[in-house]
């Protein structure tokens, strides 16, 4: 019984209506909605199914495969392939682009997808998600891997589901981002948070400190100055989070405000960028941007980033506006040198420099 409550299937329809390849974007997102119910169901099972632990393979970036990476990008690509509204699918789990089988009929849309986010806390029975991002093939050409370097501003959709204490599919066709949550007894997702509006200002903040000494001074600025608070330029305190999943992160962004932070500097000097752009940052800061709020790598628009390879990786800053455009602000006051005030202990008086964003 749904007592009058919008689905995810009637969502489609009404949000879509009118809209050119309304029916093929309809078809492709209820079949994406199955694929999330049945990862929902198989990470609901914990340990009970023996799929947690580690598979032993490296995926294309030389990350160890969990189990559950690799059966999750398989109930991606077996529930999307077969319907014919796709001509192609990227994964984080594999290196080059999945054509669909010839015995599928093609259609004009690329499926881009992080099938289990956060999966290093799926052994430990923490939150973890699927993000994916619909694209359009440009020619009619069977698409090559160029295909879908197309900058995050081209994307047609793009979502998340969050495996929590609820299953939640958070989505945007570009006009808003909206929630629904899983009604595990019907198996519909029902909207339950239509037109999510963030937050613009935030006192929390999100980011792994355990890097603190490879971030560029833009960013080490803006967390000290958290870090200072009330007695710090803020002139507030601050709360921090980091759950290493960043479905969640962006979870809790969307619904109450904050600024989650994957910045340039990591561990890794040969891999100063953590979070790939086509199937990580791209949808997220789309889902972002249609909330309200805003994504950068420091110095430019995440959508606007023109992508160079499938697995590219980029800084991520994303969150409640004004803070965003704080953290814009020092990269800019860092680039042109005149961040002196952070620099030099002789400027730090509050009541010298002290803006609002
Ligand atoms: P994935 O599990 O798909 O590889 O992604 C994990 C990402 C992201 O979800 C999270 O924000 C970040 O990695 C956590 O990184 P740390 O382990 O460095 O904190
Ligand atoms: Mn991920
Ligand atoms: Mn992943």
């Amino acid at each position: 019984m749904l007592s009058g409550r919008t689905t995810l299937a009637k969502f489609l329809v009404e949000q879509l209506r009118g809209h050119t390849g309304q029916h093929d974007l309809v078809s492709l997102l209820n079949n994406v909605a199955n694929a999330v119910k049945t990862i929902s169901s198989m990470v609901s099972k914990g340990a009970l199914d023996g799929n947690l632990g580690s598979l032993g393979t490296e995926n294309a970036q030389g990350e160890i495969q969990k189990k559950l990476d690799v059966l999750t990008n398989e109930v991606m690509l077996g529930n999307c392939e077969w319907s014919g509204q796709l001509c192609g699918m990227a994964s984080e789990e594999m290196a080059t682009p999945y054509p669909i089988p010839q015995q599928y009929p093609q259609g004009e849309y690329l499926l881009v997808f992080d099938p289990l986010d956060g999966s290093s806390n799926i052994d430990i029975n923490m939150s973890v998600g699927t993000i994916f991002s619909i694209l359009r093939n440009a020619t009619d050409a069977a698409p090559s891997e160029q295909s879908y370097l197309q900058a995050g501003a081209k994307q047609l959709a793009a979502g998340y589901a969050l495996y929590g204490p609820a299953t939640m599919l958070v989505l945007t066709l570009g006009q808003g981002t909206h929630c629904f949550t899983l009604n595990r007894e019907s198996g519909h997702f029902v909207l339950t948070h239509p037109n999510l509006k963030m937050p613009a200002h935030t006192s929390e903040f999100a980011i792994n400190t355990s890097n603190a000494r490879f971030w560029e001074p833009p960013v080490a600025r803006y967390v000290k100055e958290c870090k200072e608070g009330a007695s710090g330029p803020m002139g507030r305190d601050f709360n921090m989070r980091w759950i290493a999943s960043m479905v969640a992160e962006v979870h809790r962004i969307l619904m109450r405000g904050g600024i989650f932070m994957y910045p340039r500097g990591g561990k890794d000097a040969a891999l100063p960028d953590r979070l790939r752009l086509l199937y990580e940052a791209n949808p997220m800061a789309m889902l972002i941007e249609q909330a309200g709020g805003m994504a950068t790598t420091g110095r430019q628009r995440i959508l606007d980033i023109p992508p160079q390879q499938l697995h590219q990786r980029v800084p991520v800053i994303l969150g409640s506006s004004n803070e965003v455009k704080r953290i814009i602000r020092y990269h800019t006051e860092h680039d042109n040198g005149i961040d002196r005030p952070f620099v030099s202990p002789l400027f730090q008086e509050r009541s010298l420099f002290t803006q609002d964003c």
